[in-house]
């Protein structure tokens, strides 16, 4: 990935609990966020006690170039959210304006965190579809903004194999949004859940309170069944 690709835009933990529905006990788990990228939920949850490792291809990056990036990039982002304005709920956040400074307050906490992060295996530069870690290393993997959303880039190939490696390192794994960056649910959904059930997996469409994208009020929870 060059740093020329990357669209940074972190959201915090208040949204990943909201968007993965985490209980207090899900929180104390063994957790894998995939795609994390500028997210505060790592600097978040380590700030509290608990375990997470990010992966994310940005972070072959050093702070001070994703700075950068986030720079160039913040005012092309909020113009391209003003101009699909009508796509989103605006409950929670007031406003583009509202929405903007929060993302920053949240990627500021991640830039804050990220070095000393890095130094000790918390900020890890890997990739889907495949992840080097060794078989149920995780009890939860939590991948959200990537996988369905980026239909229209990423292949049902590319969807399928990274769901196969995340089940393959994660006892569970949760998945939001299920729609696509166009507000189309995603067409890749249903290989997928073909898949679980070839797999003898169980997978549920559950509805979450994070209301933000329109129609996009569900996440995907695959769980290795119990023995
Ligand atoms: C829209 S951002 C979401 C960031 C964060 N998860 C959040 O919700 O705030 C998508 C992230 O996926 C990362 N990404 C892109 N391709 C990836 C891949 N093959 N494996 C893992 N992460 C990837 C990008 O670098 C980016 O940080």
């Amino acid at each position: 990935m060059k740093l020329a690709e990357i669209v940074p835009w972190g959201r915090t933990l208040t949204e990943y609990q909201l968007m993965f529905g985490l209980t207090d006990t899900d929180l104390s788990k063994r957790i894998l966020g995939v795609g994390d990228g500028p997210a505060s939920f790592n600097a978040q949850m380590t700030a509290k006690g608990y375990s997470v490792i990010s992966v994310d291809p940005i972070y072959a990056f050093s702070a001070d170039e994703i700075r950068m990036r986030i720079t160039d990039t913040y005012q092309v982002i909020t113009d391209q959210l003003n101009a699909n304005a009508h796509q989103y709920n605006w409950t929670t956040f007031r406003n583009v304006d509202q929405l903007g400074s929060e993302r920053m307050e949240a990627m500021n906490l991640f830039l804050a965190d990220y070095e000393k992060g890095r130094s000790v295996g918390r900020y890890l530069n890997h990739s889907l579809p495949a992840l080097p870690f060794a078989d149920q290393s995780f009890d939860l993997a939590l991948c959200s903004h990537l996988l369905f959303l980026y239909s229209g880039q990423l292949s049902e190939r590319f969807h399928l194999e990274s769901i196969q490696e995340l089940l393959r390192i994660a006892t569970e794994v949760r998945i939001f949004p299920l729609m696509t960056l166009d507000n189309q649910p995603s067409p890749y959904l249903a290989r997928v859940l073909d898949l679980c059930q070839q797999h003898n997996l169980d997978a549920d469409i559950v509805p979450v309170d994070y209301h933000f994208q329109k129609g996009a009020y569900q996440l995907l929870r695959i769980k290795h069944k119990s023995q």
